[in-house]
Parts: C-alpha cells; sequence; structure tokens
C-alpha cells in the first residue's frame, strides 16, 4: 500500500494525541509528527504509538518533538501537507469557549507563525477553542489563503447531534444524517430540516418540542462532557472528527463535510469564518455548498456569522 504525506498535529494532550493515533492507523500517511510545548511528551508519546504498529499493524511513522514558544523545533513539521493545531487551553466547569480567546489566541498566533515558515504549502486544521474566532487567527497569522485554513466544529457537533437523535429513537447512528451550521458555541444552528433517519424527515419521526430539547442538547453537548469530566474537555469525538478531515485532504475526493469554512457571498454572507458545509480537497475547501435553509434557519445562520464578526477586530489585536 502507497502512503503518502506528512500530517502534523500540534498539542498533544489528548485532543491531539488521540488525532495523531486515528491518523497514524489510517495507515495512509508516510509520517505523521506530534509536537508538544512539555519537554519529551511528544517524544514520548510517539515512542509509545511506533511500539503499537505491530499489534494495529500500521506503517506509517510517529516522529515526536518538543517545541519552544520561540519556534524551536518547528522544524520538525517541514513538508507537511496538512497541520491539524490543538494547541492552546481547554474548558473548565462553568465556562465559555469564548472565555478562552485571550489565551488561546496568542498561542494560535504563535503556531500559525510557525505553521507558515517551516510548512508554508499545508492546509491548516483549526480545532482549538472558541473555534471560529481561533481559525480566524491562524489564518491572519499564517498569511495563508481562506481556502488553506479550515477550522474543524461541524463535524463533531453534527455528530452529537446524530447520536443523540439516535439514542432517542433507539436507531443505529449509521441510519441518521442530521446537520449543524454556524458557529462552534452559543450561535450553533442545527439545521432539523436537513435531518433525516433511514431517509424520514426527521419531523416525521419526532415531535417539534423533542427535536428542540436534542438541539439543546446538541449546542451544550461540548460543555455536558466538560461539566462530566471535571479536568479537561471531550477528544474522542473531537478527534475523530478532526482526522476525518484531515483524511479528506489527503484523499483529496471533494468530500462534503460541515466545517468552519471561510463565507463570501454565500447564503448572503460576507468575510466570516462560519460554520457551513463545504467540499474538501487537497487545497482545503475546493466550493462552499449551499442548501435551502428554513427562514428560521437561515436567520440564525446570519446571526451567528453576525457574532463571529463582531470578535473579529478583537482577534486581529490578540
Ligand atoms: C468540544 O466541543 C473540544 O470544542 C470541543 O468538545
Amino acid at each position: 500500500m502507497a502512503r503518502k504525506g506528512i500530517v502534523t498535529v500540534v498539542g498533544a494532550g489528548f485532543y491531539g494525541s488521540t488525532t495523531a493515533q486515528r491518523l497514524a492507523e489510517y495507515d495512509i500517511f508516510s509520517k505523521v509528527v506530534l509536537t508538544d510545548i512539555r519537554d519529551g511528551w511528544a517524544e514520548g508519546l510517539a515512542l509509545d504509538l511506533n511500539q503499537s504498529r505491530p499489534i494495529e499493524g500500521f506503517e506509517t511513522e510517529v516522529v515526536g518533538k518538543t517545541t519552544t514558544t520561540d519556534g524551536q523545533g518547528y522544524e520538525a513539521i517541514a513538508g507537511s501537507d496538512i497541520v491539524v493545531i490543538t494547541a492552546g487551553l481547554p474548558r473548565k466547569p462553568g465556562m465559555s469557549r469564548m472565555d478562552l480567546l485571550g489565551v488561546n489566541g496568542g498561542i494560535v498566533r504563535g503556531v500559525a507563525e510557525n505553521v507558515a515558515k517551516h510548512a508554508p504549502n499545508a492546509v491548516i486544521i483549526v480545532v482549538s477553542n472558541p473555534l471560529d474566532e481561533m481559525t480566524t487567527m491562524a489564518q491572519i497569522a499564517s498569511g495563508f489563503p481562506h481556502a488553506r485554513v479550515i477550522g474543524q466544529a461541524g463535524m463533531l457537533d453534527t455528530a452529537r447531534f446524530s447520536y443523540f437523535v439516535a439514542e432517542k429513537l433507539g436507531v443505529p447512528v449509521g441510519s441518521v444524517k442530521t446537520l449543524t451550521l454556524g458557529s462552534h458555541g452559543d450561535t450553533m444552528v442545527p439545521v432539523p430540516s436537513a435531518c433525516t433517519v433511514d431517509g424520514k424527515p426527521l419531523a416525521g419521526l419526532l415531535d417539534a418540542d423533542t427535536i428542540e430539547q436534542l438541539v439543546v442538547r446538541t449546542r451544550g453537548g461540548g460543555a455536558e462532557v466538560v461539566s462530566l469530566l471535571k479536568s479537561g474537555s471531550a477528544y474522542y469525538a473531537p478527534s475523530a472528527a478532526a482526522a476525518r478531515m484531515a483524511k479528506a485532504v489527503a484523499d483529496d475526493n471533494g468530500q462534503v463535510m460541515p466545517v468552519c469554512a471561510w463565507v463570501d457571498g454565500q447564503f448572503g454572507i460576507e468575510s466570516v469564518y462560519l460554520g457551513v458545509e463545504a467540499e474538501i480537497g487537497a487545497g482545503g475547501v475546493k466550493r462552499v455548498v449551499e442548501r435551502d435553509l428554513t427562514e428560521t434557519e437561515l436567520t440564525a445562520l446570519r446571526e451567528a456569522a453576525a457574532s463571529v464578526k463582531a470578535k473579529a477586530a478583537d482577534v486581529a489585536n490578540l
């Protein structure tokens, strides 16, 4: 089997290390690079992952590298086709993702500058929170074209919505299709009109109140995990979503996914990073996909855009 391409994961916390594990276990990349600022941490995890290769049967090499805030160690990411930025602090119980804006803004700025220096042709996938703002930051700091900087959120939020629907109806998760757009925060826009179970509209299977309860639970899906864990935030579903996005870039097959992408004119929305559906491929976003939305959904999407835009000036100054 031909393995090709280098994918880097910056930040080896639970989110980053599980993303690196999933990417390595796909066995499609020649190399997965994992970096972290804790001395020896990424090297240790890489060694551990490599020792799992004979058991799991994958040949992708995993390389760990300690980096410093002044950019030492980043030479290890040279040649990366894809860089997943997970660096930054997770939420604590009671915190909103937006509470992380100041601290994570500085971290993501520094990482994106180093990515631009050492992997100038990479597609950046941002997962750090607050997601829409950190994706904006990574584009500003890297100077990359908007299409090459995308954020992970819609895949995760959609998966949460699908799981809650499947659980409620007692059906296989594979029979459920859902969609969320908008921000990865309070202005997340679950789209019930696009939801089906075995091809049948969700609205015919659950009453409006029950769907609304699932929508509310989806919007708070990350906070629900944070409050149970009490320290740290979710990483199994988030890493699955981020790794699938990286795979879509590597496969270059134009797969349509809900992601945080630069929206410029679609849905009547201008110049903002926002959760939308997009075709993903080697250059990042090939095309933002528009679909028919109900008036309520469209209004909510435009409100989400306005709220992310209102923060854009703050982001530029971080
Ligand atoms: C979440 O929603 C980490 O933002 C991520 O769990």
